[in-house]
């Protein structure tokens, strides 16, 4: 949520700054913002509510500077106008200030300084901090940043300049990441590496708690850490050829299926290698109870892996909003494993749910996709997802891999316990010919393209399925009212006739998950009472189901074992979503009022 950029170098900062956000754009965006110092020594700042290329068109004549910092918003303290959008300064405007996360005592803050006369110019929590480093005292600017910060609480990725300090930036980190770019006479500055990585693949991730007072010619932290080279591929930040980074990431997940599985199946044994658990047969062993915490897709996602966990485990497992969990002093038992799912690593409700667990001594281990986010960190150990970079709002490739990861797990977790070795290898086969079956349901998509058309007119749909199928209804109404902004609401098809069949007419329609399972009988029963009272139908379903006698519109998806076909049942969702989205011509990898990452309470 947010994203912040910096540059120092002999090139002009604003052109580099711009490409930046617009590339961390994906992380908030209903504001932008950019700070220079120009070569006379002021601090000029252009910010506006709208879009970075908003920001770009409109742009004073002559805003330039070799050293500059900006920001892309998702409006927290205030709505997002222009006088909200960061960078804030001080009333002397000679300090400027970006600043990711939220400052619990700001109200407190603002109304010290309201009281000294301070003028304030925005509803922002931020504002302070610019007015607190122009009153500190310090010589140098890192330690006018640490004595502002030391008077705030709350979590911060920042960066900070002063006209009275130029050619430096400072930049502060504490739960909200920071990263240096290092380049040859010039560094950079961002929140994400996807804004550095086009520039140089020499960083340095602060820590929390850190700050580093930056240069054109390099930089010190207050840890005395260094740069380090990391491996990417500059072009999996990129849309490339597809219409849309969610186009792109869903597209990739039969290679981001292989990628999160290689080198953890165990076909003699049947079972997987998950070095970086930290957990042994011993411990895995004494585990009683797995609760899985997440938000959003993340928390639906983790509803299918408690499935899989009791169905190939058999211990007791449930998936909580990590949102909700820590408000209601949750019991923590020491034989219970606590799993944190996120993509981001950073949403703030999970990591502040396994900060508490572990402060009560539970042990956490998390799935996520960011190598060295502030979850992972913050975790006993976990499942890297590796998906690689997924840039759209709507999480598909990582949700993905996330079901994967739960896979590895539950078959580890059982294979340690009742689960045969027939039973284990039974399914590293399946695991092993899940990416070629992702490739046959993306093969269908003309077909589910043109169902989503028609779906895409209707107002308010169902979702529904059954156990196994239930949270792919869920994920799938997500998805299709995150991009769609359609009313899309899931229930148990079981529950339908208990209130919600109130609702179906031939304007609502249903997309019922009807896998070939135990309850398919059961489901195709809930189906013909949709269809008896006029409720058009949308059927997920697998080639042998017969639903001969119902007039529906029917996605078929190849099977897995049964306890691996939640995943096959949820990509035709996604590409229904996509597609009704598309329909409506609307902005699919940057859905209105949502963002990437939430990095907020
Ligand atoms: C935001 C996004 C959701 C996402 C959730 C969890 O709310 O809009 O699409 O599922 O965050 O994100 P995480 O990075 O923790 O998986």
């Amino acid at each position: 949520m947010c994203g912040i950029v910096g540059y120092l170098g002999p090139q002009d900062a604003v052109p580099i700054l711009l490409e930046g956000l617009a590339r961390l754009e994906h992380r908030g965006y209903d504001s932008a913002g950019l700070a220079v110092l120009t070569d006379a020594g002021a601090v000029r700042v252009a910010k506006r509510a709208g879009r970075v290329r908003d920001l770009a068109a409109g742009l004073p004549k002559r805003f330039a500077g070799h050293l500059g910092i900006g920001h892309t918003r998702w409006a927290t303290h205030g709505p997002a106008t222009d006088a909200n959008a960061h960078p804030h300064t001080d009333a002397s405007g000679r300090v400027a200030v970006v600043h990711n996360g939220i400052l619990d005592n700001a109200a407190t803050l603002r109304a010290r300084l309201a009281e000294r006369g301070v003028p304030l110019t925005s509803d922002t929590d931020t504002e302070v901090l610019a007015h607190l480093v122009a009153a500190a005292t310090a010589d140098t600017l890192e330690e006018k940043v640490r004595q502002a910060l030391g008077q705030v609480e709350g979590t911060w990725g920042l960066a900070v300049l002063h006209a009275d300090h130029p050619g430096e930036i400072v930049v502060a980190c504490n739960g909200s990441p920071l990263i240096l770019g290092v380049g040859n006479g010039e560094m950079y500055v961002a929140s994400d590496l996807a804004a550095l990585v086009r520039h140089t693949t020499r960083v340095v991730m602060l820590e929390d708690g850190e700050l580093a007072t930056v240069t054109a010619d390099g930089f010190t932290t207050s840890t005395g850490k260094g740069a380090q080279e990391i491996d990417v591929d500059p072009d999996s930040y990129e849309a490339g050829d597809h219409e849309s980074f969610m186009r792109k990431e869903i597209s990739e997940q039969p290679s981001a299926a292989e990628s999160v599985l290689r080198g953890r199946l165990d076909e003699r044994f049947g079972t997987t290698h998950l070095g970086g658990l930290n957990l042994d047969a011993r411990e895995s062993r004494a585990v009683r109870r797995v609760k899985i915490l997440g938000c959003g897709s993340s928390y639906y996602v983790g509803q299918m892996g408690a499935g899989l966990i009791e169905e190939l485990a058999r211990v007791p497992a449930d998936a909580e909003p990590a949102s909700e969990f820590r408000y209601r002093n949750p019991i923590i038992e020491l034989d219970t494993l606590y799993v944190a799912v996120s993509q981001s690593g950073e949403t703030v409700d999970t990591l502040l749910a396994v900060q508490e667990i572990r402060r009560k001594g539970g042990r956490v281990i998390g799935l996520v996709n960011v190598v060295g986010s502030a979850i992972a960190r913050a975790c006993d150990g976990g499942i890297y997802l590796h998906a690689g970079p997924e840039v759209a709002v709507a999480s598909t490739k990582a949700l993905t891999n996330m079901f994967l990861g739960f896979a590895l797990l539950a078959l580890q977790l059982g294979r340690v316990r009742d689960l045969s070795v027939a039973d284990g290898r039974r399914l590293v086969a399946a695991l092993e010919q899940l990416p070629g079956k992702m490739k046959e349901v993306l093969d269908t998509e003309p077909q589910i393209a043109e169902i989503a058309r028609e779906l895409s007119r209707a107002e308010s749909l169902f979702f529904v399925g059954r156990v196994r199928g239930y949270p792919v209804a869920r994920e799938g109404a997500q998805k299709f009212k995150e991009i769609t902004y359609r009313h899309a609401e899931a229930y148990p098809t079981s529950e339908l006739k208990h209130g919600p069949l109130a609702l179906i007419a031939p304007e609502v329609p249903t997309v019922a998950i009807v896998p070939a399972d135990e309850l398919t009988e059961r489901n195709i029963g809930a189906l013909h009472e949709i269809a008896a009272r006029g409720g058009p139908l949308v059927v997920v379903t697998h080639p042998e189901v017969d639903l001969t006698g119902l007039d529906v519109r029917r996605i078929d998806v190849p099977r897995s074992e049964v306890e691996l076909d939640p995943v096959l049942l949820t990509i035709p969702l996604q590409l229904l979503a996509y597609h009704a989205a598309q329909e409506l011509g609307l902005d699919i990898d940057k859905p209105r009022n949502l963002a990437k990452s939430v990095t907020v309470e």
